[in-house]
């Protein structure tokens, strides 16, 4: 199947979760207003892979950052989408494998990765359902 339907109802803000997109992992976050505040609180010129959170979202669903939960290094796949995981230094998601910690834009901030988390393409049908792909 080359789509897959996402429901975001029951993800609720600060949650996010790991379905899975064309076999690869597909993390699904609902921002806070803190988290998205954190993203929009970084000078663009100082990422290693400079996107806005704005860049990286639909309008009017900011708070809703839709990835590929694939590092951009080596390909493991990063903590943070599920309960209790370790979000890592900059509160987004975190690699274990050598290090790589993204932020709440889900950008890399630290550690090997040259990219920020891959942004599949996605729309809205509502505003609780999204096609992937
Ligand atoms: Fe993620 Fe190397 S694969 S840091």
């Amino acid at each position: 199947q080359s789509t897959t339907e996402v429901d975001l109802s029951k993800i609720q803000p600060g949650q996010a979760i790991k379905t899975s997109f064309r076999k690869q992992p597909l993390f699904v976050r609902n921002l806070t207003p803190a988290e998205i505040a954190a993203a929009n609180a970084v000078p663009v010129n100082t990422l290693r892979d400079p996107q806005t959170l704005a860049e990286r979202t639909k309008a009017g669903h900011e708070n809703w950052l839709i990835t590929l939960g694939v590092c951009t290094h080596l390909g493991c796949v990063p903590l943070g989408a599920g309960e209790g995981e370790n979000k890592g230094p900059f509160g987004g998601y975190f690699c274990p494998c050598h290090g790589s910690a993204y932020d709440t834009a889900a950008r890399i901030r630290q550690g090997p990765a040259p990219k920020n988390l891959v942004v599949p393409d996605y729309t809205f049908n509502s505003p609780t359902t999204v096609t992937v792909g």
